[in-house]
């Protein structure tokens, strides 16, 4: 930089600007780091979720009018500090004095209509109609495909399919390229449903019912979250939603319509004995045993799922051990007892579950 400018802009008040200390890189690499974050991907094998990346016409459109906004209001951040600027290089420099400043009371005038009223004349009927564009595509009222219900539970998603009598948890099914309508609710407190790459966020408020319809034009799996501080274990409050094509989504309703497979084995058996002997049923179902409870997720297909714990733990039968025996200390504050077994309980138990697919 010319020194008389990197002087002048010092005199300005523009210090941070051409100082030599790191502080002026913060905001690079803040901003780098930033757009880093949605390349990378989490254990559980699905891609950090980024409304950048979308994979559906809602999230297309929520993308594009993001990006409509950031282009909007960079041109109307350059135009303003570009002013700044040169008022600042030039009031302090060698015309200071001069007669002709930048500010006499006629210019003055001219910039109040540029900036006050000819520039927001231009650019907000630009961001007005994107608006207006957007929610014409996330209202879309096509017929769904399918319509499921989610509800919202400190720290958990139950998810039912009303037409399939199908229920399970932490996981949404649906079918790839097809309209889906969900039905949002709340068991407790105020949740907020949000699968970044296919739509907006949608609150689930205790009491009401919430419609959403999206759709997956990718065959995949997408992360959700819950985007509502909603308690203590609220950031491991996710769930994953697996978009495929219709034949095995189809597929995979018939099977999770079957209930729970009568165990084959002795241990089996005994696995089946433990838990329906244990403080187990008064919480969760089995469909096809006496296990009825509701209060924690439906457990007639558990093995099927991934996670453990709403995206907490891969799941594997080490996690699930450890997750029976401490839940508190994985969860702490979850709904989830602690559940002492001997190990000639625990292992029959785990092979039980093992079964559940
Ligand atoms: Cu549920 Cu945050």
């Amino acid at each position: 930089m010319e020194a008389p400018v990197a002087e002048r802009l010092k005199r300005a008040g523009c210090a941070v600007y051409v100082s030599k200390w790191p502080i002026c890189r913060l905001p690079v690499i803040l901003t780098l780091g930033l757009l880093l974050t949605t390349c990378a991907t989490d254990p559980r094998g699905t891609s950090i979720p980024s409304v950048l990346d979308p994979r559906g016409p809602e999230a297309n459109s929520i993308a594009l009018l993001w990006w409509v906004m950031l282009v909007l209001g960079a041109i109307v951040l350059a135009i303003v500090g570009g002013i700044l600027i040169y008022i600042a290089a030039r009031g302090r420099g060698p015309a200071r004095n001069s007669s002709e400043g930048l500010i006499d009371e006629d210019s003055g005038q001219r910039w109040i209509w540029l900036g006050g009223v000819i520039l927001p004349l231009i650019l907000l009927p630009i961001a007005f109609g994107f608006n207006l564009s957007s929610l014409a595509t996330i209202s879309n009222p096509s017929q769904a495909a399918v319509t499921i219900e989610v509800t919202g539970h400190r720290w958990w998603w139950e998810v039912r399919y009303p037409e399939e009598d199908v229920v399970t948890a932490n996981e949404i099914h649906i079918p790839v390229g097809q309209p889906v309508q969900l039905q949002l609710a709340s068991a407790d407190v105020i949740h907020s449903f949000w699968v970044p790459q296919l739509h907006g966020k949608i609150d689930m408020v205790p009491g009401e019912v919430n419609s959403l319809r999206l759709q997956a034009d990718d065959a995949g799996e997408y992360r959700g979250i819950c985007a509502e501080f909603c308690g203590a274990q609220h950031a491991r409050m996710q769930f994953i939603l697996v978009a495929s094509t219709p034949e095995d989504f189809e597929a995979w309703l018939a099977s999770q319509r079957q209930p729970a497979p009568e165990p084959e084995s002795e241990v089996i058996r005994r696995g089946q004995q433990v838990f329906l002997g244990s403080a187990c049923v008064y919480c969760h179902t089995i469909r096809g045993t006496n296990a009825s409870g509701e209060v924690g997720p439906d457990l007639t297909h558990l093995g099927n799922r991934r996670t453990l714990a709403a995206g907490t733990l891969p799941n594997t039968r080490g996690n699930l051990a450890g997750w029976i025996l401490g839940p508190q200390h994985i969860k702490p504050g979850n709904l989830m007892p602690p559940t002492h077994l001997p190990s000639e309980d625990l292992i029959p138990l785990l092979e039980y579950l093992d079964t559940l697919d």
